[in-house]
């Protein structure tokens, strides 16, 4: 993203209180306009996220000749083109920081009769694309990367895809989701299987645009044959529990918080947060409201609580995969050690989410001990602090949004470096966070500590 660079000074102490609700999730967001595209008929969407990453996909669909209005106040209408109807577009396709975007178009485009060229931002132009285009050529797919498979990506469209039968080497959901997509315009079956449970937006949303897929959960599998057609409907797009999980962590760690979230995403695939916090001793309320958008929602409220330090279960590393940053405070204000392990994709988000949080613990004063999957973090117990400081998010939405949250438990102020690309996932988060009670402001040019000094 093109957006200038951004600091926050974020005040130490106080407590998060009230009744919240974060926007929409993002995964979901990403989904509802690509299969809205490609349905027959008009697709409305609620709740959608208005983040960078989920207008990067929307705009690329316009750029393929797709009628999108809005987003007003969450709401899109999408003029489906049907499974044929997506029109080359003028020129390379810019999806910026979204990973989402640049796997899950690869897929879909591998199998158009046009060529597309997927372009994105410094952060997303290093991250790992072989791992989609590798697959995606065994179906038939002609895709270059750069020498090192990174973007940008051109794809040559073939309009002959096979389907496949696919063992996934990584648990990725955005690998996963490709190859379906591939799938749907490939000739004959397409499977995945996953070395561990993902999430299964893909699949859920598939099935209630009209497509047929077979699962087999026991399997940690998922089939479908091409040829099919999407039919248009409704999307309400739940609450991102991805960004809530800010908000379960901060009012978590700082005493006397209270803080209710509203039509929360509960998917199973992505609960991971919740089981981790509650082991911890988090005190979480979950409320199971039914379903929107063929997704379970609820509300959760948060209490703070002494939390206490764990070995986080390997099972449950895929189903907390974007909440590790925020998870990592929890840690530094809980009483003993945690240690995560089996977590290297952590090194491949949109920064290396262990090397970065890590470095960013250690200027707050906490131990933390990056490994290759993983990071051992001793934390200061419920009557310790953390240090004041100053934090480099490196760009990274999560990272600056987990360390906002530590403020709360700092005995000085902590300066994050480098926020602007919080509007990728959470636009408004610095005014909730406000209404929340955390003092968040941002770092004027020339502040002492809040100097851009590099860059
Ligand atoms: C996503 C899948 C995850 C996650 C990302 C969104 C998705 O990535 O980290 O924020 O929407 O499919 P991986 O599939 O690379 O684990």
């Amino acid at each position: 993203m093109d957006t200038a660079r951004r600091d926050w000074v974020v005040r130490p102490g106080g407590r998060l209180a009230g009744r919240l609700r974060v926007p929409g999730d993002k995964s979901v967001s990403h989904r509802a306009v690509m299969l809205g595209a490609l349905a027959d008929g008009v697709t409305e969407v609620t709740g959608f996220l208005e983040g960078a990453d989920c207008l990067a996909t929307m705009r690329a669909f316009r750029a393929m000749g797709v009628a999108i209005e809005g987003p007003e106040g969450g709401r899109l209408v999408i003029e489906g083109v049907g499974m044929e109807g997506l029109r080359p577009p003028p020129g390379p396709l810019d999806l910026g920081n979204s990973g989402t975007s640049m796997r899950l178009l690869a897929g879909l485009l591998a199998g158009q009769p046009f060529d597309t060229v997927l372009t994105g931002d410094a952060s997303l132009s290093r991250r790992p694309m072989r791992r989609v285009t590798e697959p995606l050529a065994r179906m038939g797919a002609r895709i270059e990367t750069t020498p090192e498979g990174t973007a940008p990506l051109r794809i040559h469209g073939n309009p002959h895809l096979r389907g496949i039968d696919y063992r996934s080497p990584v648990a990725s959901a955005q690998v996963k989701s490709a190859v379906l997509l591939a799938g749907l315009y490939a000739e004959g079956r397409t499977c995945v299987t996953e070395p561990a449970p993902t999430r299964d937006h893909t699949e859920r949303m598939l099935a209630g645009f009209g497509w047929p897929v077979a699962r087999e959960p026991a399997r940690q599998r998922v089939c479908l044959e091409g040829g099919h057609r999407l039919r248009a409907t409704a999307v309400d797009v739940p609450a991102d529990l991805s960004s809530a999980a800010f908000f379960l962590v901060g009012a978590s760690i700082a005493p006397g918080s209270d803080v209710e979230l509203e039509h929360v995403g509960l998917n199973p695939t992505r609960t991971g947060v919740i089981e981790i916090l509650r082991r911890m001793g988090a005190d979480l309320e979950v409320t199971p409201e039914g379903e929107a958008g063929g997704e379970p929602v609820g509300r959760i409220r948060v209490r703070a609580a002494r939390l206490h330090g764990i070995e986080i279960p390997a099972g449950l590393v895929p189903l907390a995969i974007d909440e590790f940053p925020a998870l990592f405070v929890a840690a530094a204000c809980a009483e003993g050690r945690t240690v995560l392990s089996g977590a290297e994709e952590l090194r491949v988000k949109e920064s290396d989410r262990i090397q970065v949080m890590a470095e960013g613990l250690r200027a707050l004063g906490v131990a933390a001990e990056p490994r290759p999957d993983g990071i051992v973090i001793e934390g200061v117990g419920s009557k310790g602090r953390l240090g004041g400081g100053t934090v480099d998010s490196r760009g990274d939405h999560r990272v600056a949004m987990a360390f906002a949250m530590a403020a709360l438990r700092a005995e000085g102020p902590v300066v994050i470096r480098d926020c602007a690309n919080v509007a990728t996932s959470f636009p408004g988060f610095e005014a909730l966070a406000r209404e929340a009670g955390l003092a968040l402001e941002e770092a004027a040019a020339g502040d002492e500590d809040g100097r851009r000094g590099h860059g």
